[in-house]
This record gives structure tokens, C-alpha cells and sequence, in this order.
């Protein structure tokens, strides 16, 4: 799709003052809303270009996209050309990936003498032997944002790591508490994308390709070497992340499906070209192979000033999600809530997939309908943005975290088993309701803070103590 702005547009310029807020977004949504547009609907915000892997172009000022090729002998403005490759040069088409941008500097000059700098709570795999502390099914309360200052980096608290950085498999699983904005720090990450999830608190990503803004009920997915910055938007934030070390993620297929339902390609949201260009004393922080380094710059390096390609950021209302599910008996397989997946060479074993467990009907007749109970060779790591979670309805507030790791059993708790197994079934919507999973092929390792944090519910396989022996020796 192709996004040429006119120069008398308001989007002509992307300085601060003139990027439009989340208040106007919301208006707009308002207005659509009152014209019949239905519940959830919204127009693609002021800023985004809607679509999923589209070949995307944009340009923040009026002819600096070059036209009909990607390198010029000289380019509009003095800017330099820069490839930025998201895939070997040679992957096939359908998963090759790449963008041209047209800088004011070329990366290059965003830093070449790196120094070792330390971020001791971003922890990366492999980290297998941080405490000792016995396999079990774990739960965590909300973690209390603090008041100590506190970046996106300096904020990052890992929770498990899993599979190897080192041979882009596997992935990390973070929350963030963050009580301060990026200033003129800017961060990249070599090691893998970095998908967001906002939980209390909305954000503003100013990256390379422009700006993303995304609240509790919407995700953003970074690229791995994308530069970029983090800003408070209504105060201190706190969420999860899931960082992909292993393939991009992408959407699932849907076979007997169709075309249509699950998440839907046209609801992803990449932005328009925005820049910054700022001559003052910076930091850029690089996260390569679990380590971290630092340089120090003269400007900015978000000096992007148009961009053309399918290797972008993006993000997505969860809310538009379409679910399907049963409509007469049982239960399918949580696989059917895949919002996006990360493959693996093995097919259908995913490096990781993002799963969502959003606001939907329960219809199905004669069914026990919460999530039933079972052991997996998948491992899973659970939050909850918010509402109440029909398998758990205490103990799991918003915030929380559940990790059920590798072939370790668990299930409903005995209060929802009763509900289930005893109510009179109606059709039943469960409302107001949007937990998540980042389910992965390699088991998840604990990290220390994780396992020393003060909001792990030691009780918590507790929960299916109470449950019954119902055997009587008899059919009835
Ligand atoms: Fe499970």
C-alpha cells in the first residue's frame, strides 16, 4: 500500500507538537462509533498504514521515497540509503524481509565504539542454573510497580528464558515496570523481536519507521534491529514481553477456516515515517547474544525520514480478534485463539505462538467449557490484561502471572471445576475478559528473580487439593 503525504497534510510534519494524541484517536473512534460503525470499531488511527507484511512505503517529508528504485546516485535531501534486512538475502519470497530507509546519518554513524554495559535483570538463554528451586506449577501476584526511576531497559525483569540465543531459537519471557521516559537513550535489539504487551499503562514507541502509541488491550511487535525509544504516555507503565529470538512472527494459517476470522491481516497497524532531527549528547544501548553495550552519539538515530519495504513494526487491538470456537460440544484446542506464531523448522511446533483467551460466547451443550484439565509438551506463560480468567477466578488478577511448564500437569481450580460441572448451561458470554499466553517448544527456565520474588504464590498447586475423589464403582 502506499502512503504519500501531501505536504500541506498535518502529517506533513511529525514533530512532537503536531502528532495527534491518543485523545484525538479516541474522538475519531467516538465518531465512527455514534455513526453505526459498531462496538469495537475504529478507522486505522491518524499515523498508521494498515496491513500485515504489506510492501509499505511512507515519507515524512515530500519526495524523499526515491521513485522507482531503491538506491539513487544522490537522494532527495541528502539523505543516505540503507538496507535493513529482517531475512537472508536469499529466503524465499514469502518469508523474505527486508526495508530501504533514507537517513539523515547512516547507521554507521550511530555509534562504533561500543562499551560493556550491564542490564543484570534482563536475562538471556541459555540461563539454566540460576537457583534451585524444584519444578512445580508456578503463580505470581502483580509485581508493584516501584518508585525508584525505572526505563523500558532498566525496568526489564525477566521471568524465564528458553531455548538458545546463540542459535536463534527460543525466547524470553519479561514483564516491564517502567516510572521514567527514555531521554535521548534510544536501544536496539540484536537478539531478537521484541513483542509488547501493555498491562497498566499506555505507551509511545518512537522508533526508526515512526511513531506506535498502544494501552492495555493492544500489543506492539518491534523487529529485531530496530532503534528505538520509549515514552511514558498517562504514567508508570507495566506489562509483559515476549522476546523471539527464533523466526518472525506471522500469522497462523487457518485452513477449514477460511479467509476470514482469528486476527485478521487488514487490523495490524504499522506507522507512518517519523524523525527526529536532534544534535545532543545520546545513548544508543545494543542487546547482542545476551550481553549489553553502549555508545555514545552526538544526535539522534532516529533520523529515518522515509522508508519503504515489508521489515517494519506494528501493532494490533486485540480486540479485534474474531474468535472460533465450539458451537455445539467440547472443547477445541487453545491453538484456536493463535494470534500470531513464530515456526520452527519442525511444522506445527512453534518456536512460540502469542494466544489470547479474549471476551467471547460459551454455547457449547453437555461440555465441561473451562480449559480442561492436561499435561503438555509445550510450555506455558500466562498473564492477564484484564477481567477475570474462567479457569481461575481468584488469584489470577490482572497483572498475574501462571507458568505451566513442560509435561507438568494443571487445570481448572476447584471452584471453577464445581461452577463447571454443576451449572444449569446457557449460552454465556464471558466478558471484559483478555488473558494471553506465550506458549513455546523448548521449556522455560526460571530465572532467579523470578523465583525469588516476593509475589510468588507458594500455595498455589494448592488449588487443585480440594478436588474430590467422585469414584464411586458405579456408572451413575
Ligand atoms: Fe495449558
Amino acid at each position: 500500500m502506499t502512503q504519500r503525504l501531501d505536504p500541506g497534510s498535518p502529517l506533513h510534519n511529525f514533530r512532537d507538537d503536531t502528532w495527534p494524541t491518543r485523545k484525538d484517536s479516541m474522538a475519531d473512534a467516538a465518531k465512527i462509533a455514534a455513526s453505526g460503525g459498531g462496538q469495537y470499531a475504529q478507522a486505522t488511527p491518524v499515523g498508521y498504514m494498515p496491513g500485515f507484511g504489506n510492501d509499505f512505503e511512507t515519507e515524512a517529508l515530500p519526495g524523499a521515497l526515491p521513485v522507482g528504485q531503491n538506491s539513487p546516485q544522490r537522494t532527495a535531501y541528502g539523505l543516505y540509503a540503507e538496507q535493513l534486512s529482517g531475512s537472508p538475502f536469499t529466503a524465499p519470497r514469502g518469508a523474505n524481509e527486508r526495508s530501504w530507509l533514507y537517513r539523515i546519518r547512516p547507521s554507521v554513524q550511530h555509534g562504533s565504539k561500543f562499551g560493556k554495559t550491564a542490564l543484570p535483570f534482563w536475562r538471556t538463554a541459555p540461563s539454566l542454573a540460576e537457583h534451585d528451586r524444584p519444578i512445580g506449577q508456578l503463580r505470581w501476584s502483580p509485581v508493584p510497580i516501584p518508585k525508584e526511576n525505572l526505563t523500558f531497559l532498566t525496568g526489564m525483569r525477566t521471568m524465564t528464558t528458553a531455548g538458545d540465543v546463540n542459535t536463534q531459537a527460543g525466547m524470553a519471557a519479561h514483564i516491564y515496570l517502567v516510572t521514567q521516559s527514555m531521554q535521548d537513550e534510544y536501544f536496539y535489539n540484536a537478539d531478537g523481536e521484541l513483542l509488547i504487551v501493555p498491562q497498566h499503562n499506555s505507551l509511545l514507541f518512537f522508533t526508526e519507521f515512526g511513531k506506535i502509541e498502544v494501552e492495555p488491550g493492544e500489543i506492539c511487535v518491534i523487529p529485531r534491529g530496530i532503534k528505538f525509544k520509549v515514552e511514558l504516555v498517562n504514567g508508570p507503565a507495566r506489562g509483559y514481553v515476549c522476546e523471539n529470538y527464533g523466526a518472525k512472527f506471522t500469522l497462523p494459517e487457518r485452513g477449514p477456516i477460511g479467509a476470514n476470522c482469528l486476527a485478521n491481516a487488514r487490523d495490524f497497524k504499522t506507522p507512518v515515517a517519523a524523525f527526529e532531527d536532534k544534535e545532543v549528547k545520546s545513548r544508543l544501548t545494543v542487546k547482542w547474544c545476551g550481553g549489553f553495550n553502549v555508545t555514545e552519539l552526538g544526535h539522534s538515530p532516529l533520523d529515518v525520514v522515509a522508508w519503504h519495504g515489508n521489515y517494519a513494526p506494528y501493532k494490533y487491538n486485540l480486540r479485534h480478534y474474531s474468535p472460533v470456537g465450539a458451537i455445539h460440544f467440547d472443547h477445541p484446542d487453545p491453538s484456536i485463539f493463535t494470534v500470531l506464531t513464530a515456526p520452527s523448522e519442525t511444522a506445527g511446533t512453534a518456536n512460540v505462538d502469542f494466544v489470547i483467551f479474549p471476551e467471547r460466547w460459551s454455547v457449547a451443550e453437555h461440555s465441561f467449557r473451562p480449559p480442561w484439565y492436561h499435561m503438555n509438551i509445550m510450555s506455558e506463560f500466562m498473564g492477564l490484561i484484564y477481567g477475570v480468567y474462567d479457569a481461575k477466578p481468584e488469584g489470577f488478577t490482572p497483572g498475574a502471572i501462571s507458568l505451566h511448564n513442560c509435561m507438568l500437569p494443571h487445570g481448572p481450580d476447584k471452584q471453577a471445576y464445581d461452577h463447571a460441572t454443576k451449572v444449569n448451561l446457557q449460552p454465556v458470554k464471558l466478558t471484559g475478559t483478555m488473558a494471553f499466553m506465550f506458549e513455546t517448544r523448548f521449556p522455560q527456565h526460571l530465572t532467579k528473580y523470578a523465583a525469588e520474588l516476593d509475589t510468588l504464590q507458594e500455595d498455589y498447586a494448592d488449588c487443585w487439593a480440594p478436588l474430590e475423589k467422585n469414584f464411586t464403582g458405579s456408572p451413575s
